[in-house]
């Protein structure tokens, strides 16, 4: 089930960053930033455990970036970073100041798949890079940058929106 993470999954979130952020594959990220920015994840819990989690990254700009997605590897290529991900979308969509998502990611086929594309890693704000200073691969940064337009989804949301309103009125 994907759902809003609390302040009691922070141990269970930092868990599986340390697991990732240990070979460079995600951003180490302490507990206390975690607990302090917990409104920002959602988790994937299965049997009362988390094993999924991402968040997003608001404020560059009109982009928010999906950042922190990591799947338990028992649980690998079940769809849920798929369901994840779109989740993430659907929170987005409802920021009116955000357009567009982004990611800077080594797992590009998943995020075409969700109609993502590759953009020039230059084209993001120079503020972005800053987080990349704790990265072990800051120097050599391998990871691909990928962006996907909200404005057309949002669009649909506000057509629908109208044809209900028009359906039961
Ligand atoms: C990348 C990751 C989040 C994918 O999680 P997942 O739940 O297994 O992904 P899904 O089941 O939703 O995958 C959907 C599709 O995405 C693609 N995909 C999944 N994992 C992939 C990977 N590691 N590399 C490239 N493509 C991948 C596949 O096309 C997959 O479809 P398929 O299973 O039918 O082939 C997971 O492998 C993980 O936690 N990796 C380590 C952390 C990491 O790299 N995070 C950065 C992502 S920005």
């Amino acid at each position: 089930m994907l759902r809003e993470a609390k302040i009691e999954d922070a141990h269970a979130i930092q868990n599986l960053i340390c697991f990732y952020s240990e070979d460079g594959k995600m951003l180490f990220r302490s507990l206390a930033e975690i607990e302090q920015n917990i409104a920002d994840f959602m988790v994937y819990e299965k049997q009362d455990e988390v094993i999924g989690i991402c968040s997003l990254k608001f404020g560059w700009d009109k982009l928010v970036e999906i950042r922190s997605l990591g799947v338990d590897p028992r649980h690998h290529r079940q769809g849920i970073a798929t369901e994840m991900v779109q989740g993430s979308i659907e929170r987005a969509l409802l920021k009116d100041d955000c357009d567009t998502a982004f990611v800077l990611t080594y797992a590009v086929p998943l995020f075409t798949k969700l109609g993502f594309e590759i953009v020039d890693k230059m084209q993001l704000p120079q503020k972005v890079w800053n987080d990349c200073q704790a990265c072990l691969h800051k120097d050599n940064c391998d990871e691909t940058a990928m962006s996907l337009s909200l404005l057309p989804l949002k669009k649909q949301r506000v057509l629908l929106k109208n044809s209900e309103e028009v359906l039961y009125s």
